[in-house]
């Protein structure tokens, strides 16, 4: 199923995901086994043993100021080392049965186009897309983003050859196979178009959304369990995708800056709405860039709307050191040792999930022409299988926390849609 890529595939093939990085420390791997996980039950004195950063526990029993292992912590060179893994080529088989299973819903006037949107049957589910080869790769790949090490690729989507309404409607589909999906911004959008529409790259209205401009998209997580990016067309120049894992950062922090690592777990990371804001809301709110929640670690970072927050006056100012927290965690995450870099080609399908990736893009200048413009087209799932998730996360989430049912902007009076072109 998966060819090689690059000469990177001549290097020494890693069977699972490299634990290089903490090949030195004790790694527990259940929450049976884990002592921490009992520890959480009993005295805060023992709680408080700093022998606990010589520990690293897998999901299910991590804990505020201990390191994290698993499939999720990884380095750049481990990621490259192993990109047989995560980039899998579509067969020709399985782009003929995506094909057939959209010229199904198209013939049977399950979809339609009218003034810029596609009109899906609300009743179609996964059931509606029959993908007997194709389906299996996708659990797969859904697997690796949510238990693995957080991040695939799909590489071949005939996009070029497929019309507009073709590919959105193969990527719904490919959208029910992987959960429910979530609205993306104030107006509902649940295929989304990350395009420049000629708003200021400065932007310099705090409402403007970065993925509609050709500003390079600072260090961040979508609110969603997975978010996937699917390649039509490549910019003139840059437009990069990196991506690093925000667990290996975070293990990382611990031990050069331990006191800076601790307040990422602390309530004080307000960030702005940008103005979607949902009724009874305020146009700011809280989530800790490191959240623990009964043993599941989840990190949620957006660069640039913590800044903006603080221009409500009852949101609290930051400090120095937690100016200078969220600024090393960038600079790691962008350093050499942690950040994979990726050009999108067109057809390319990246799935990441949020929890434990954080991604960024390029700075980029378009061709002239209107039908080359740099364009993706995002998709928000939230699976049915997933981490426990804080309280918090309820306020970026859509107002729930629920496996299955959470992620998304839901602003009052607007109904689900999906734009052909961006608007
Ligand atoms: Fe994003």
């Amino acid at each position: 199923m998966s060819r090689k890529l690059s000469s990177e595939c001549g290097k020494p093939e890693l069977k699972s995901v490299a634990f290089s990085y903490l090949s030195s420390r004790k790694v527990w791997r259940s929450t049976e086994e884990c002592p921490l996980s009992v520890l959480k039950g009993t005295s805060s004195i023992m709680r408080a043993r700093k022998s606990f950063t010589s520990h690293a526990c897998t999901q299910g029993c991590a804990m505020n100021g201990c390191e994290v292992a698993g499939p999720q912590v990884w380095l750049k060179d481990d990621a490259m080392n192993m990109q047989e893994e995560w980039a899998h080529v579509l067969t020709e088989p399985q782009i003929q049965e995506l094909e057939s299973a959209v010229l199904s819903i198209l013939e049977g006037g399950r979809a339609s186009v009218a003034d810029n949107y596609v009109h899906l049957s609300r009743d179609m589910s996964k059931a509606d897309f029959p993908l007997p080869t194709l389906g299996p790769l996708l659990d797969q790949v859904l697997n690796e983003v949510l238990e693995g090490r957080g991040f695939a690729l799909i590489k071949g989507f005939p996009v070029e050859r497929w019309t507009r309404l073709q590919i959105v409607v193969a990527y719904y589909g490919i959208g029910l196979h992987w959960g429910k999906l979530r609205r993306q911004n104030k107006k509902a959008h649940l295929i989304g178009h990350v395009k420049d529409i000629g708003i200021d790259p400065d932007y310099k209205d705090p409402s403007t959304r970065v993925y509609l401009t050709r500003a390079a998209q600072p260090y961040h997580v979508d609110s969603s369990d997975v978010v996937g990016l699917m390649c039509l067309k490549t910019a003139k120049e840059g437009g990069m995708s990196s991506w690093a894992s925000s667990f290996a950062v975070y293990n990382e922090m611990l031990h050069t800056h331990p006191h800076l690592a601790k307040m990422l777990a602390e309530p004080i990371w307000y960030l702005d709405r940008k103005g979607e804001v949902p009724v009874g809301k305020q146009p700011h709110f809280m989530v800790p860039i490191v959240n623990i929640h009964q043993g599941y670690l989840s990190i949620y970072l957006n660069d640039g709307y913590y800044q903006l927050a603080q221009r409500h006056a009852d949101v609290p100012r930051m400090s120095q050191d937690q100016e200078e927290a969220l600024k090393v965690f960038i600079q790691l995450l962008s350093s050499e040792k942690f950040r994979v870099d990726y050009w999108l080609q067109p057809g390319d399908l990246q799935i990441l999930n949020n929890h434990c990736c954080i991604h960024t893009r390029t700075a980029f200048i378009d061709f002239e022409e209107p039908g080359l413009k740099r364009h993706l087209l995002r998709l928000w799932a939230a699976p049915k299988k997933g981490w426990l998730l804080p309280d918090c996360f309820a306020e970026p989430y859509g107002g729930s926390t629920v496996i299955g049912d959470r992620g998304g902007i839901q602003i009052q009076g607007f109904t689900d849609c999906i734009p052909l072109e961006a608007e």
